[in-house]
């Protein structure tokens, strides 16, 4: 027995009147996925404002929204969904865990009366490909009932230390898989990891440099490490092998945009597409980080030009060029233009 249906029935709906599955995952660039409380009704009555300065909006009717608050939450995003233009920023919502009292009014009302608006639905603390079967059936059921045009995608956080020994199967489950987050602050709990931060790096987690024999007093160097790393990386190729996207979630101290921009950029150099921003103050810095460097565009540009084809070997400024740095370059080079088609400011830097 397989896990997931055959190659033959993978795409086929799972509700009859359901859309078709997308077979190729819908491209759009999504550098922060901008999170709001739709319960706050002075944030949603902005929320015109707010979406025009973000790729993703997304309204968290989950943690962090008081459980007397929940039902008011759902209608605030509701409410916010329908009433607003958001341009063509996407529109995301994160339900409550299947496990909760929430979860299954906050699919069946959202999909009734978002459906058609709505891109994607983040799922909390996935633990394996199960829930998101359930999901994948339930959102097919409604699409159907409501005539939903084009099917809302599913996004799993990575949040327990089931789920992260289960990601393969995660990310292999449905077509309606649109990416995962890196979800730091559960995971750090379902570990027992001992810590009280979301995200980040931690003072005592690190290497301690060699001692000198010659001075075995002397003061050592210690280099803090960073502990998302083994699951941010399994995380990045359990998604790209499906034709995923990743991302780094939350980052809670909003105080420290250095410590924030430093988490970010990791993610970003291992293959991460965008993070979550909690605060208007992380929106920028998600920009900054997850645009590429005008610098490294130029560079990459240079690289397909020398290789039209992109076969061979040149060597430019001295460091060799070949088919993977081509291959690395069109990453580069593709991102950028993602970017210019949305950012007139940066497509000026990247003169495209
Ligand atoms: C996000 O939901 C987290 O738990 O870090
Ligand atoms: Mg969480």
């Amino acid at each position: 027995m397989t896990a997931t249906r055959t190659p033959a029935r993978f795409f086929a709906p799972l509700a009859i009147g359901a859309p078709e599955p997308y077979r190729v995952r819908p491209v759009r660039l999504e550098r922060m996925i901008h999170f709001v409380p739709p319960h706050v009704g002075k944030i949603t009555a902005r929320i015109g404002d707010i979406a025009a300065s973000v790729d993703v909006i997304l309204g968290n009717l989950e943690d962090g929204i008081p459980g007397d608050q929940k039902a008011t939450a759902r209608a605030g995003f509701i409410h916010m969904a329908r009433e607003n233009n958001l341009g063509d920023t996407a529109l995301w919502v994160r339900i409550n865990a299947l496990d909760t009292p929430w979860a299954l009014d906050d699919v069946i009302e959202v999909v009734a009366a978002t459906g058609n608006r709505l891109d994607v639905m983040m799922l909390p603390k996935v633990e394996g490909p199960w829930d998101i079967h359930y999901l994948d059936r339930l959102l097919a059921q409604l699409e159907a009932r409501h005539g939903i045009q084009r099917p809302i995608m599913v996004h799993a956080i990575l949040e327990t230390a089931e789920g992260v020994a289960n990601v393969e199967a995660i990310a292999a489950a449905s077509p309606r898989m649109h990416g995962m987050s890196l979800g730091p602050a559960d995971l750090a709990a379902s570990r027992g990891m001992k810590t009280t931060r979301v995200g980040g790096g931690h003072p005592g987690y690190g290497v301690l440099a060699d001692r000198d024999p010659a001075q075995v007093q002397a003061p050592r160097a210690f280099h803090q490490q960073d502990p998302w790393h083994y699951t941010l990386a399994r995380m990045v190729d359990a998604c790209r092998m499906h034709a995923l996207a990743p991302f780094y979630g939350p980052f809670g101290d909003f105080g420290d945009e250095a410590a924030c921009e430093a988490q970010f950029r990791n993610a970003f150099l291992m293959g991460c597409v965008g993070a979550w921003t909690l605060h208007p103050s992380q929106i920028e810095i998600a920009k900054r980080v997850f645009s590429p460097d005008p610098a490294e565009v130029a560079f990459a540009r240079r690289i397909l030009e020398a290789m039209p084809d992109g076969s061979g070997a040149v060597m430019i400024d001295g460091r060799m060029q070949d088919d993977a740095t081509w291959k690395q370059a069109k990453v580069v080079v593709d991102l950028a233009r993602q970017v210019a088609r949305r950012d007139p400011e940066r497509a000026a830097l990247y003169g495209l």
